[in-house]
């Protein structure tokens, strides 16, 4: 399989960094001011450009005005320069680039879907505040979007993996059908991260695979990610369950063998700098060894070290 299509939303992140998460009506002062590109699906982007430069991927998500700076801004944050301790700083950095040409930009609007985060030094969380005045992507964009994606790959028999973000449930499900129907032989994952959005699992019910996030298994009632999967694969057809759980890592549940798989983050010196997309980075691990067929046993491994490399270093860049 050599095509991936993304599909979510895509954010500006205003991060702040506080010695300590504030109570609330208190003035606090922030030790930084960081703005970057992020969305999960955007940031499982930029972390599959720098491991599989070679899978052709396209993202379909919602942008302002296409002449507006933050439009300009946030496509080039795809292009990386070599991190700074590249070892051969000399040798380009093996980097893919993504297709934009099925982005969906709505002319009336200059500013992007916003996230205000405070990220707190002391325990490492984040915080995250949305704003959002883009109007989201309907299911006609949507086919519109697919069907040119699928005119435009000539060996259609390579199938093509579709990812995407949980959404708006009923907007995501009437994608995934589009695409079982116009195009049989893909692969679809989805990510159920958000807690107490109805139609969550309707829609996780038919995906091949299916990625849950620890607050969507806790607003659930879960205790651990085993208890989650074991729990949700009762209702979906999915062939493997993944479920992160923070700092305890991630666990994989295939129901063909009913095996349960667990990895935690084999070092415990490990210094949080950054949480913020961190699950996005595990996704980005898994479908980087789904797709590009990592030894099986590995697969959950890999994801969960790529994540645990991703929190102790501000962003995404340096990842592969
Ligand atoms: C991290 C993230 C941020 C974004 C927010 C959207 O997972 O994607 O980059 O602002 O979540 O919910």
């Amino acid at each position: 399989m050599k095509y991936l299509v993304l599909v979510g939303a895509c954010y500006l992140d205003t991060i702040l960094t506080v010695p300590h998460f504030p109570s609330e009506d208190t003035k606090l002062r922030a030790t930084s001011l960081t703005t970057r590109r992020g969305g999960n699906v955007p940031n499982t982007l930029e972390v599959l450009t720098q491991l599989a430069p070679s899978l052709q991927t396209h993202l379909i998500t919602v942008l302002p005005s296409r002449s507006s700076p933050a439009t300009t801004q946030i496509l080039s944050s795809f292009s990386h320069s070599p991190p700074p301790d590249d070892p051969s700083p000399g040798t380009p950095h093996r980097i893919g680039t993504p297709n934009f040409s099925h982005c969906l930009y709505r002319e009336a609007h200059t500013s992007p879907a916003s996230s205000y985060i405070i990220r707190s030094s002391a325990t490492g969380s984040r915080t995250i505040v949305n704003h959002n005045a883009l109007e989201e992507m309907t299911t006609r964009e949507f086919v519109h979007a697919a069907d040119g994606i699928l005119d435009g790959i000539e060996h259609k028999g390579d199938g093509v993996w579709w990812h995407f973000e949980g959404r708006i449930p009923e907007t995501t499900l009437s994608c995934v059908r589009h695409v079982r129907r116009v195009a049989p032989a893909s692969i679809v994952s989805v990510e159920v991260e958000k807690p107490l959005r109805d139609g969550l699992r309707e829609l996780a019910a038919e995906a091949d695979v299916v990625f849950y996030s620890r607050s969507w298994a806790e607003s659930q009632g879960y205790a651990n990610a085993e208890a989650c999967l074991r729990g949700e694969a009762a209702s979906s057809k999915a062939s493997l369950l993944l479920c992160t759980w923070g700092s305890h890592g991630a666990s994989a549940f295939s129901p063909s063998t009913n095996t349960c798989t667990t990895h935690a983050p084999s070092s415990d010196d490990i210094k949080v700098v950054d949480t913020i997309g961190a699950g996005d980075t595990f996704i980005a691990g898994m479908l980087y060894s789904l797709i590009c067929h990592t030894p099986q046993a590995a697969k959950l491994r890999f994801a969960v070290e790529l994540a645990t490399a991703k929190v102790q270093r501000e962003g995404f860049a340096g990842l592969s």
